[in-house]
């Protein structure tokens, strides 16, 4: 299938790397215009540099204020908005009982309030530019339990959650609400919480990777995870809202 996003205006937040830079190529090689949103100003402008045609805006989606500022100056800078992927997300591993408030607060801040905030502010202005797509990136970390990671896999299921909801509310007004599910992917998120999840679970040097190929056969990629975007985002798939799609090996359908 060829998706074809010409004169589509799309945001990615936490698009300096890992997933979201591999969603922003993606989105800017059907056709669309790019805003490439990071944390950090020099990543965020060094990534843009990458990706044709795209518009580098630093944003740190925790925070109301530049999400709405973000949202408005695509909008002056491009002339509106079509697509928007809250990607943003942090995962920082531990055990529940030694998770602080803190800790809690910062994963839940970044992966759920990011994600509420971004649809808060882009869907009025996907609405004024006559509809569009939003696409969140949740994880199979919302559909069961999985070890060191409450605070992630809690604000996950709240953002497959809220995805519906929002898909169910803006129906009506033009804008779809989808949310992918990947399973692990090779991103510095997964290869830098390696030797937590060994040392934590017990696991020799090398035990996470065998897990990972017994429980999903491999590692996903990036641009496995991109596609899957792409595909949502684009008007082909107009029938499909409120979906949470797993994208995982078969993590999710098996009990061994
Ligand atoms: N890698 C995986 O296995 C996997 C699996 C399922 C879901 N996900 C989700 O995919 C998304 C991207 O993850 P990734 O693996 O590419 O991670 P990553 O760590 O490679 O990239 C995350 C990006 O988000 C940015 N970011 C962090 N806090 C931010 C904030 N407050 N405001 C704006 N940007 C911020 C980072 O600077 C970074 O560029 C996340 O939501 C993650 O939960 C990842």
């Amino acid at each position: 299938m060829n998706q074809n996003l010409t004169g589509k205006v799309a945001i990615v937040t936490g698009a300096a790397r890992g997933i979201g830079f591999a969603v922003a190529a993606k989105l800017a090689a059907a056709g669309a215009r790019v805003v490439v949103s990071d944390l950090d100003e020099a990543a965020t402008r060094a990534a843009a540099d990458e990706i044709p045609n795209a518009v580098p805006i630093a944003c740190d989606v925790r925070d109301e204020d530049q999400v709405k500022a973000l949202v408005e100056q695509t909008v002056e800078r491009c002339g509106g908005l079509h697509l928007m992927v809250p990607n943003a997300g942090v995962a920082k591993p531990m055990p529940l009982t030694s998770m602080s408030l803190a800790d809690w607060r910062y994963v839940t801040a970044v992966n759920l309030d990011g994600v509420f905030l971004s649809i808060r502010y882009a869907a009025p202005a996907i609405i004024a530019s006559g509809g569009g797509s939003i696409v969140t990136v949740a994880s199979v970390t919302a559909t069961a339990g999985s070890p060191l990671i409450a605070h992630y896999a809690a604000s996950k299921a709240a953002v497959v959650n809220l995805t519906k909801t929002a898909a169910v509310e803006l129906r009506d007004h033009g804008v779809r609400v989808n949310a992918v599910m990947p399973g692990f992917v090779e991103t510095p998120l997964v290869t830098g919480s390696v030797e937590t999840f060994e040392q934590q679970l017990g696991l020799p040097a090398g035990g996470f990777a065998a897990l990972i190929e017994q429980k999903q056969g491999r590692l996903g990629t990036t641009e496995e995870v991109a596609d899957l975007v792409l595909l949502l985002a684009d008007d082909s798939t107009s029938f499909f809202n409120g979906a949470g799609l797993a994208l995982d090996g078969g993590l999710t359908a098996s009990l061994f």
